[in-house]
């Protein structure tokens, strides 16, 4: 087993979990944020006490309001026990699908919710979601998910499996929100995949906190190159900034040869991805 990114932490790069860590054959250190079974024995432990990671929604909740109607099928990958679902019923969405891979954590959060049908909890592997019918989401939104999964084995064939899963389930003009500590060298990679075509708008937020004196408005996007990376000399005040990859799938443009290339050539001539 082998660790291909930094280790997952909750509200940045500050601290490296307990239990997290152990050592390979080879003396060096793996993570096990990747496996369900380092999952299960961290909400077993936790007994399912409320935990958001990175950011919480009401910090989140411009950059949810704006890209994800109220009335759309969402999907939450890898929702954890974080209050994110709670909060966004509470400011009225309606249909709220929650995924994870933790069979433990979906018992405690459908126990949990029971009397909130807005919210259902499922027990899945986002690298294979075959339960759900092609084009059957508007939104898809990930915090934290696929930075696990690039902290376990084989991490980048496991975020090619989910990207993939992610665009078939999304219906043409859907969007998928990811939000993770991956700036866009490490996270454009994986979201271009042959197949998919992203338009994509690119936000960063500091994480909470952070006292730093912004040079910047939060809510303007940050233009990428075209080959998919910060602009020369853009360094993020807050170097544990969280970034959030707002990503349209468009209609028509699978298996052009240049996906990358195409997303951004859109992305230039607007702000946003609406
Ligand atoms: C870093 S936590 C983030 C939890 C939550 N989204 C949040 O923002 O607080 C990652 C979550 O992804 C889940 N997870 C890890 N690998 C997964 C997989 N292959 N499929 C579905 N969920 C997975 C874990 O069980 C965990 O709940």
């Amino acid at each position: 087993m082998s660790s291909s990114s930094a280790p997952l932490s909750p509200r940045g790069a500050e601290e490296d979990e307990e239990g997290a860590a152990r050592t390979d054959g080879n003396g060096g250190t793996v993570f096990c944020y990747g496996e369900a079974g380092y999952w299960d024995a961290r909400y077993v432990e936790e007994g399912g006490a409320p935990y958001d990671w990175y950011q919480r929604y009401a910090a989140l909740r411009p950059f949810v309001r704006r890209f994800v109607p109220p009335a759309s099928r969402l999907l939450m990958i890898g929702c954890g026990s974080a209050l994110m679902s709670e909060d966004m019923v509470a400011d009225g969405y309606r249909e709220i699908i929650n995924i994870d891979i933790s069979s433990v954590l979906i018992e405690m959060m459908r126990k949990k919710y029971f009397d909130l049908p807005q919210l259902q909890y499922m027990q899945m592997d986002v690298r294979d979601m075959s339960k759900f019918s092609d084009e059957s989401f508007d939104c898809a939104i990930d915090k934290g998910t696929l930075d696990s999964l690039m902290c376990g084995v084989e991490a980048p064939l496991s975020a090619a499996q989910m990207v993939l899963e992610v665009d078939r389930l999304l219906k043409p003009g859907g969007v998928f929100m990811l939000i993770t500590y991956g700036d866009p060298s490490a996270r454009i990679p994986h979201l271009n995949q042959p197949v998919c075509s992203w338009k994509i708008a690119l936000y960063i937020l500091p994480r909470p906190g952070f006292k730093g004196k912004a040079r910047r408005s939060v809510f303007d996007p940050v233009p990428l190159t075209e080959s998919g990376r910060l602009p020369d000399g853009f360094i993020p005040e807050d170097p544990d900034s969280h970034y959030i990859y707002v990503c349209k799938k468009v209609q028509g443009l699978t298996g052009i040869d240049s996906p990358i290339k195409n997303n951004l050539e859109m992305q230039d001539s607007e702000s946003g991805v609406e």
